[in-house]
């Protein structure tokens, strides 16, 4: 049997036998040895304090180490770590099911666990699917996305998210997917201003929908706040559009809320913004406060019932074996607890007052081409000439440079190629958003003369 000797650092050993997500491996950057988290901080072997600017991927609301949610976690796998969902139950999926639904719009009745945000879309595609299939219209297969999309990395969310540096190397894979624009203000597709405009871009998919007539299944969307595509933040009426045309075309509407879900856009679901009840909802991410991996897809009744039936191949033939796992489901129940017997969402709206204040202070800098909030994110898109609003999207070299910057300050963000985002825990203290704020504005001083 090989033998790992612990004279070797961590970062050595990692080195040695370890393969990084989206990271080039031939010339990586050292990851961060992360020994501690604590409340906002991740702590690392050699001695460092690095506050944690997006959430630790956009999972972590209440701060690392939180001391009740630590408790659930402890409480419950003293009592069942882990059992299979299908032919089974367990008090903890029970009880989250009954209390999402709760907090979720009116309409949606029906959980499905899976186990993260992948998974979650791959369900409602296939979900929406099969609801069509099962309701005796099996030609409404097509799919419809926005431009700008990310829904994950397995094939059908890759399918469903904007062809991109993610996608390309797997396009034989994917199934075809019409696309529709997205109200990326900034880039207007239209190359219409937001502060005259009447949101002109939802005509694209109005069109979309009336060309491909009773052959579409669903229109899929991030709710008021495109992440992995750029934190691109929408005008509340595209929502309310997006739902107008879906009832009039009479097509499902999937709202994945796997990055906006649990309060990120001050709201507890995004969906809310604009008062609108999607046909079925993906969660992940902060739904266990970023400790475990879950996921969920939750739909209406109408959904529900089409699979009722004494014909077994109207079943739902899903499942994976970590569903609604009891540890996940228990650590799910604390955070909703914190959001029901504090005030998460007001900490929130604190945060995005802050943002909205600091960061508008940097839209006139040259790099900088558009500044943009909602709840807990601000973003800020470079340019590389603010003629053309062009840069190199993902892969643009400021993306690493800021990264590195930020890190030395002890400061951890991971802009997405020109835009850097800034997505703190809720817990963040208003000092510590200053003292965020202050760094970007530094770094981003530098940059003009360095
Ligand atoms: C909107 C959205 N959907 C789905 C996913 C995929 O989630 P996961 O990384 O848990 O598979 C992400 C991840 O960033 C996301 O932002």
């Amino acid at each position: 049997m090989p033998v790992v000797t612990n004279t070797a650092s961590l970062l050595e050993r990692d080195r040695a036998s370890l393969w990084h997500p989206y990271t080039q491996m031939s010339s990586p950057v050292a990851p961060l040895p992360v020994v501690k988290g604590e409340g906002v901080y991740r702590y690392t072997e050699d001695g460092r304090r690095i506050l944690d600017g997006i959430s630790s991927w956009w999972v972590n609301i209440h701060g690392h180490s939180h001391p009740k949610l630590n408790q659930a976690l402890i409480d419950q796998v003293r009592e069942l770590e882990h059992v299979m969902f299908a032919g089974c139950t367990h008090r903890p999926a029970v009880d989250l099911a009954e209390r999402l639904l709760a907090h979720l719009p009116d309409g949606l009745t029906r959980v499905f666990y899976s186990d993260n945000g992948s998974t979650a879309v791959e369900v409602a595609v296939k979900l929406a699917c099969q609801y069509w299939e099962n309701k005796g219209h099996p030609q409404r297969r097509v799919m419809l996305a926005l431009e700008h999309a990310y829904h994950g990395d397995t094939v059908g969310a890759m399918s469903v998210s904007a062809e991109s540096v993610f996608t390309a190397a797997f396009t034989p894979l994917l199934f075809p997917v019409v696309r529709a624009h997205a109200p990326y203000c900034f880039q207007c597709p239209l190359g219409l201003e937001r502060r005259t405009c009447h949101v002109e871009c939802l005509q694209n998919l109005e069109a979309q929908l009336a060309q491909r007539g009773d052959t579409v299944a669903a229109v899929i969307i991030e709710p008021m706040l495109q992440g992995a595509g750029g934190m691109i933040v929408w005008p509340t009426d595209f929502l309310l559009g997006v739902r107008r045309l879906c009832d009039r075309f009479g097509v499902l509407l999937i709202a994945d809320e796997v990055l906006t879900g649990f309060g990120r856009t001050g709201r507890m679901f995004a969906c809310e913004h604009a008062d609108v009840t999607p046909d079925l909802v993906c969660l992940s991410k902060a739904l266990t406060a970023g400790y475990l991996p879950l996921g969920a897809t939750v739909v209406t009744g109408a959904i529900y019932d089409a699979f009722l039936s004494s014909d077994h191949s109207k079943t739902f033939f899903h499942g994976h074996s970590f569903t609604a796992n009891p540890l996940a489901c228990a650590v799910a129940l604390a955070s909703l607890d914190l959001f029901e017997h504090g005030d998460v969402l007001n900490d929130v709206r604190r945060i995005e007052t802050q943002l909205i204040d600091g960061l508008s202070q940097l839209r006139d800098l040259p790099p900088v081409g558009d500044v943009r909030v909602i709840g807990a994110v601000g973003a800020i898109e470079f340019v590389s000439d603010t003629k053309m609003r062009g840069a190199a999207g993902y892969l643009d070299s400021i993306g690493p440079h800021l990264a590195a910057a930020f890190l030395e300050r002890g400061l951890l963000l991971r802009p997405l190629g020109n835009v850097l985002y800034f997505m703190p825990p809720y817990v963040i203290t208003a000092d510590e958003v200053e003292w965020s704020l202050s760094q970007i504005r530094e770094v981003i001083g530098s940059l003009q003369t360095g």
